[in-house]
């Protein structure tokens, strides 16, 4: 039987057919981070969708359509969503005008007339009620403006919406972009291929978010570092006093039962030996750093402490894979980053495959200013994180195959 993984890197890519004189519709994922005033944060996902674009301008389609989804505007146009704040950054990135297109539906005869290599970028699709719906109807609609269909958009591959999944159904030719292609490729190599000794850092909030990914991945790899409020709700399962700290009643057994698996699969377990810890996160007034058995009455921790750092440093420079999931604590505080930072810096420095999988984690590590010191960061978060539980993605589900393997 084959690995879903392996499943999903048999799809077709751009490589394997011919868009000389075609409509191309991609939808990308330009969900990008802005600021109060619509400035662009951090603009990797546009510069990750670049190659699909530029390989379609290069070898001569008819035109270029572009789509995209952009935050969660609730089916109905609100300004604040809308793509056209993007447009300048990537008429830029790709040296080329772009045409912005407001109204897709009747600009069909505009798309389709072959001047040769123009792009357009359609206003956000999920101003349609029927994207997230999966709207058969937006889905033809969409089909109707293209020969050709390029998923590109890695974020957004977790769901199943028109534009994402059901598009394809009435489109003959349907295809995986590069971007696409190098996350499962870098998946892959991270957890089908990896060189041992392979670690997990695992952190976020909370337990019950993470459960799958946990089950699914302790079968494979060697050491296992949490971090994070998690961690709470492993160190209550060791029957340590968390006081105000965020854990998870609710999930302790569980914890306790990711404990005996990893002991019965010979995966090793790190978890924080001392920690930082608050009267307040609004507000503090006292910040300390204890041993984990020794949270005040009335704190809560917030961070790990500096011998955990040097704890999960040592584990990590002693592994060749490893995969970083989630925050040691709140790095969005300036007052309680330092864990996580300095774990970037840890994995940054390790001569090993070092992956980062999206939404937090890759903020936090381009904070720390690592960015570009790691194996691979990816550019999904909710995508990342069911790839890691062991997912199909319905992104991947209906692009044509290549011959299948037994
Ligand atoms: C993301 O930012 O994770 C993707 O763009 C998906 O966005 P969504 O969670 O709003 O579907």
């Amino acid at each position: 039987m084959i690995s879903n993984i392996t499943a999903m890197r048999n799809v077709k890519s751009l490589k394997d057919i011919d868009v000389i004189g075609k409509r191309v519709l991609i939808r990308v994922d330009f969900n990008v981070p802005v600021d109060s005033h619509h400035n662009i944060s951090d603009d990797r996902r546009i510069r990750a969708a670049l190659p699909t674009i530029n390989y379609c301008i290069d070898h001569n389609a008819c035109s270029i359509t572009l789509v995209s989804h952009f935050g969660r505007p609730g089916g109905k146009y609100d300004e604040k969503y809308s793509l056209k704040n993007i447009v300048k950054r990537l008429e830029r990135l790709l040296q080329k005008q772009v045409v912005f297109v407001e109204d897709f539906e009747n600009s069909r005869d505009e798309i389709a007339a072959c001047s040769l290599e123009r792009v357009f970028l359609l206003e956000n699709i999920r101003f349609h009620e029927g994207e997230k719906k999966n709207d058969p109807e937006l889905s033809k609609k969409l089909a109707s403006i293209c020969d050709i269909y390029v998923n590109d958009a890695f974020g957004a591959a977790h769901r199943k919406h028109a534009s994402t999944y059901g598009v394809m159904e009435y489109v003959e030719t349907k295809v995986a972009g590069f971007l696409m292609m190098k996350e499962i490729e870098a998946f892959r190599k991270a957890l089908e291929n990896p060189v041992r000794p392979i670690a997990l850092v695992i952190g976020g909030a909370k337990v019950s978010s993470k459960i799958t990914l946990l089950k699914n991945v302790l079968k494979k790899i060697d050491k296992l570092i949490i971090g994070g409020a998690m961690s709470n709700t492993f160190l209550t399962a060791l029957g340590y006093d968390m006081q105000q700290s965020l854990y998870e009643e609710k999930y302790i057994e569980t914890a306790g039962e990711v404990m005996e698996e990893a002991k019965h699969n010979g995966v090793k377990i790190y978890l924080p030996v001392d920690l930082v810890i608050t009267d307040s996160v609004e507000s503090p007034v006292d910040v300390r750093v204890v041993p984990s058995q020794d949270v005040l009455d009335g704190f809560q921790a917030v961070d790990i402490g500096p011998a955990t750092v040097k704890l999960f440093s040592e584990a990590i420079g002693l592994s060749n894979t490893i995969i970083w999931n989630g925050p040691m604590g709140i790095y969005e505080i300036d007052r309680f980053s330092k864990g996580t930072y300095k774990i970037a810096n840890a994995i940054a420095d390790c001569y090993a495959y070092t992956f980062v999988g999206g939404g937090d984690t890759a903020d936090a590590v381009d904070r720390a200013g690592e960015a570009d010191n790691f194996s691979f960061i990816s550019t999904g978060g909710g995508a990342s994180l069911e790839l890691l539980e062991g997912k199909i993605l319905p992104g991947f589900a209906n692009l044509d195959r290549k011959e299948e393997e037994l």
